[in-house]
C-alpha cells in the first residue's frame, strides 16, 4: 500500500478527496513528491529539507535508476536527461503551479541535477547557468502577498547538449514581464527587488550621481509594502551580489553606469506631476519641470523633447507632422508608459547578455562570421 501511495494513478478511487488525503499524509511526513504517472506533484514544503543533498543527487543519476524510485524532483530531470542520452530527441519539462507553488525553486534544483550528471560537471559553464538565477530574480522578482521572492516573469530555459551529455549551451526567453509593477504595487507587495537593492547597496556618491534621496520620498517605492524598506541588510547583499554577477557576465563600468541611469530615468520619470493649464486650449503645465530635466539628462535625451514627448502627441498626416495636446490622464499615462518601457528594455538586455555569457561557443561562432 505504501508503494502505491506515491502513485496516485495507482489509487482505487482518483477523485478530489482521496487525492487531497494522500498529498495530505505524504506532506505530514516531508514526503513533498507523489508521482501521477509521469507527472509529479510537489507540495512546497516551506522549509529546508534534506532531500536535495549530494546522497540524493548520486541516488538520482540516470545511469543508476531502479524500479519504484520514492517520487523525486531528480527523477524528473533524470528521465528527461536519459532520454536525451538514450533517445537523441529534445526534451520539454513543464513546470506549472499558482503563485508560490515552487515553480521557481523546482526549476532550480532540476538544473542542478542536470548539471550533476553531466560528464564534467565542475565545468565554469555549469557554474554560470546555476549562478544566473540570482541575477534574474534581482530584476524579474517581487515580493507578494503569497511568496517573498516572487517571479513576475514566465521563463523557458533551454539547455544545449553535446554528444557525450555535456552541457555546451543555454539560452533564457522571457516572457510577459509583469512591468505595470514598476508603477503600480499593491500597498502590501514590492517594487521589484532592484529598486530596494539600489537604495540600499549603491554607494552615497553613485546615489547623488542618480540626483537620488530617501527611498522613501518616491511614488514607486512608497506605493509598495513599506516594511521592504527597513529590509537594507538584505537588499544590500542583493545589491552587492548582483552587481558582482553582472560584472562576471561581462558588464564593464560603462554598462554598470548605463543600467544605474535607467534606474535613476525610471525613478525620476515616475515623480513628473501635471497640472491643468489655467485656459482652454493650452498644453498641460508640468509642475516638477526639474524631475524630466533629471531623468532626460540620465537617458541622454533633450530635456525639452522629453518634456514636449510627455505632454504632446506627434503623428504624421500626408507627410505633416501634427501635434495633439494631451490630457492630464494621457500625459500621466505615457509618463508611466515610458517608465515601464524602459525597465522592459533594461530587463530584456540583462537577459540578452546573461544569454551571450551562457553562449560562449555560439558567441565565437557568431564573432567569426562577420
Ligand atoms: N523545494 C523547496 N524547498 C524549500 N522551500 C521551497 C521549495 N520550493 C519552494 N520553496 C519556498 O517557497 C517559496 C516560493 O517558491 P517559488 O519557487 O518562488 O514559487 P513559484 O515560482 O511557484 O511562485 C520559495 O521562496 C521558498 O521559500
Ligand atoms: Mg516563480
Amino acid at each position: 500500500m505504501a508503494v502505491k501511495r506515491e502513485d496516485l494513478s495507482c489509487l482505487e478511487k482518483f477523485d478530489e478527496d482521496s487525492v487531497l488525503e494522500v498529498l495530505r499524509s505524504r506532506y505530514a511526513n516531508d514526503d513533498i513528491y507523489t508521482n501521477c504517472g509521469e507527472i509529479v506533484l510537489a507540495v512546497n514544503p516551506y522549509k529546508t529539507l534534506t532531500v536535495f543533498d549530494d546522497e540524493n543527487h548520486e541516488k538520482y543519476d540516470w545511469k543508476r535508476f531502479e524500479a519504484n524510485m520514492a517520487p523525486h524532483i531528480f527523477n524528473v530531470a533524470a528521465r528527461a536527461y536519459q532520454r536525451i542520452q538514450e533517445e537523441k530527441t529534445n526534451q520539454v519539462i513543464l513546470v506549472s503551479g499558482e503563485s508560490g507553488a515552487g515553480k521557481t525553486e523546482s526549476t532550480k534544483l532540476m538544473v542542478k541535477h542536470l548539471v550533476y550528471m553531466s560528464p564534467n560537471r565542475s565545468d565554469d559553464l555549469h557554474n554560470k547557468i546555476v549562478q544566473v538565477n540570482p541575477l534574474l530574480e534581482a530584476f524579474g522578482n517581487a515580493q507578494t502577498i503569497i511568496n517573498d521572492n516572487s517571479s513576475r516573469f514566465a521563463k523557458y530555459l533551454e539547455l544545449s547538449f553535446d554528444e557525450r551529455g555535456q552541457v555546451i549551451g543555454a539560452t533564457i526567453r522571457d516572457y510577459m514581464l509583469e512591468k505595470a509593477r514598476v508603477v503600480t504595487c499593491n500597498k502590501d507587495e514590492g517594487n521589484f527587488h532592484i529598486f530596494y537593492s539600489l537604495f540600499a547597496g549603491a554607494s552615497k556618491q553613485q546615489l547623488i550621481g542618480l540626483n537620488l534621496s530617501e527611498s522613501k520620498d518616491y511614488r514607486i517605492i512608497k506605493c509598495g509594502c513599506l516594511k521592504l524598506l527597513e529590509e537594507k541588510t538584505k537588499y544590500r547583499e542583493i545589491y552587492l551580489q548582483q552587481m558582482d554577477a553582472l560584472k562576471r557576465i561581462g558588464f564593464d563600468a560603462d554598462d554598470m553606469n548605463i543600467l544605474h541611469c535607467m534606474l535613476g530615468a525610471i525613478i525620476h520619470l515616475t515623480e513628473v506631476r501635471f497640472k491643468e493649464a489655467d485656459k482652454a486650449n493650452e498644453p498641460l503645465e508640468i509642475v516638477n519641470p526639474d524631475q524630466v530635466e533629471l531623468a532626460a539628462e540620465l537617458l541622454n535625451v533633450d530635456p525639452l523633447e522629453l518634456c514636449l514627448s510627455l505632454i504632446k502627441t506627434k503623428t504624421e498626416y500626408g507627410g505633416e507632422q501634427l501635434y495633439h495636446l494631451k490630457n492630464l490622464e494621457q500625459a500621466r499615462e505615457s509618463c508611466d508608459a515610458l517608465a515601464k518601457a524602459i525597465y522592459e528594455r533594461m530587463f530584456g538586455w540583462v537577459i540578452r547578455r546573461i544569454n551571450e555569457d551562457l553562449n560562449p561557443t555560439k558567441q565565437r561562432y557568431e564573432t567569426l562570421s562577420y
